[in-house]
């Protein structure tokens, strides 16, 4: 290739990198007397024939992306068109630093310390806040998008471009970049909202505080597999000095469904800065009481199924780059049964999903009236009247031997956990404690029977 001079009026000073869609620029404006960086995008060969349409939908993108203006993302100054080629490119703010992979990569720990892991994650929260709320989605958020200026601000780059590369993912020829920081919902072909792009922070929030990236194999296969069905260790066990609060963030961060994740990225700043803060994640604290649990059986087919579809457009791309479609057909056979040795493992991994984990407490009681309370690693979370009249009005015909039954749902998060129940009833005061028995994993259920049968209060785990 020649080497390039001039693009448009803009200078060309030097390479500063090149990615699957093109290569990126130093370049001068002149009119303005400014350094900026250039990326130009080429045309997939394999959409030639559609080069207008392409054409036409990367300035679309462009324009989109260059109404926004804010400190945590890359400015879009401009776009155009190589005279000669019809190359079209964007002109952006250069910024001096280094992308976020780089930057850590950079470390003698290969880590970033945790208040300033968690200020990044937060800038980005609150960038993609923005961008979502003028309805714009990034889709491809990762490390190598996130550029870190010298003065340590995060700049996201690449807003409304990704938009254009993932639509010519269905043509032939096109490489599928890295699954590893995409949404379910996005590799299956889903449609992806603002919700998409902080699953994608969530991956890289796991990445940047426990230095292991959550989905990972040798084979797109594999990671895309990954991505829709694995629920990755709490963090906590992986990195020391991280709490349950950072598990609580990061699981709900990366649920699988977009529906039990944040719904926002300032709802996901602000948790993260309570992090940063030593306190309490807000939403935990404001997490709501009950939630509607899906059914298992339907959970899993349909998890499996996703997957299924996941690494059947993957193992499509891959056998259209390579022209092979015997090796797809065999990529998505291993999938498929790989997917079938997992079915049972789903079963107890999913069982009961809730946000982000549930604890039932469920029994029966032979009291007229009383009163319950039960505590939650010592904060009263429940207090309510045990009632013998039902909720209508009307009174109950069974005779005082019978036993009521109680069924109280309570959100906690991932962890370790305490329970403390409380009962007074007919001028007695029961009262008992007991641990949670083993990990508390996020979206689990567990369930606690409290039994009077002894006409004592008896705790009992199931
Ligand atoms: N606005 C920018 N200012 C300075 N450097 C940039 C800018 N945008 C991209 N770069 C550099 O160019 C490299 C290639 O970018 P890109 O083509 O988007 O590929 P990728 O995002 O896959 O790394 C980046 O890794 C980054 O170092
Ligand atoms: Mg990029």
């Amino acid at each position: 290739m020649e080497t390039m001079h001039q693009l448009g009026r803009y200078e060309i000073v030097a390479e500063l990198g090149r990615g699957a869609m093109g290569a990126v620029f130093r370049a001068r404006d002149p009119k303005i007397d400014r350094t900026v960086a250039i990326k130009t995008i080429a045309i997939p060969a394999s959409s030639k024939h559609d080069a207008e349409h392409y054409r036409q939908r990367f300035f679309r993108e462009a324009q989109a992306a260059g109404r926004l203006s804010h400190p945590g993302i890359v400015t879009i100054y401009d776009v155009g068109e190589d005279e000669a080629t019809h190359t079209p490119f964007i002109v952006m703010e250069c910024v001096e630093g280094d992308s976020l992979d780089r930057t850590v990569a950079a470390t003698s720990t290969g880590k970033l310390p945790l208040e300033i892991a968690l200020r990044l994650l937060r800038q980005i929260a609150e960038a993609l806040d923005y961008a979502h709320r003028q309805n714009i989605v990034h889709r491809d958020i990762k490390p190598a998008n996130i550029m870190v200026t010298t003065e340590g601000q995060p700049k996201i780059a690449d807003f409304g471009i990704a938009r254009v590369a993932m639509a010519e993912t269905t043509l032939p020829g096109h490489v599928v970049g890295t699954p590893a920081y995409m949404s379910p919902e996005q590799l299956n072909g889903k449609a992806v909202d603002g919700r998409s792009d902080l699953f994608s922070l969530g991956v890289i929030a796991y990445w940047l505080l426990t230095g292991v990236k959550p989905f990972d194999g040798d084979t797109l296969t594999e990671i895309c597999v990954q991505v829709v069905t694995k629920d990755p260790a709490p963090p906590s066990e992986i990195a020391p000095g991280l709490t349950i609060d950072v598990d609580y963030v990061l699981s709900r961060a990366l649920a699988k469904d977009p529906a039990m994740r944040y719904q926002s990225g300032s709802e996901l700043a602000a948790d993260l800065d309570d992090l940063s803060a030593g306190k309490k994640p807000r939403s935990v604290v404001q997490s709501a009481k009950t939630q509607v649990v899906p059914q298992i059986g339907m959970m899993v087919s349909q998890r499996n199924s996703e997957a299924g579809v996941a690494a059947a457009r993957i193992a499509q791309a891959a056998g259209e780059k390579g022209g092979r479609g015997r090796r797809a057909l065999l990529i998505y056979l291993t999938v498929a049964v790989i997917l079938l040795l997992a079915g049972a493992g789903f079963l107890a991994l999913n069982f009961n999903r809730s946000n982000p984990a549930t604890l039932q407490i469920i029994g029966q009681y032979p009291f007229q009236s009383g009163e319950i309370y039960i505590w939650v690693d010592g904060d009263l979370r429940y207090h309510d009247e045990l009632r013998t009249i039902a909720r209508s009005g009307v009174k109950s015909s069974r005779n005082s031997t019978a036993n009521e039954s109680l069924g109280i749902t309570l959100p906690v998060t991932a962890g370790r956990h305490t329970v403390r129940i409380q009962v007074d009833a007919e001028g007695k005061i029961y009262d008992h404690d007991t641990a949670i028995p083993g990990y508390f994993r996020a979206y689990s259920q567990k369930t606690l029977t409290v039994d009077f049968a002894s006409r004592n209060l008896a705790l009992r785990w199931d």
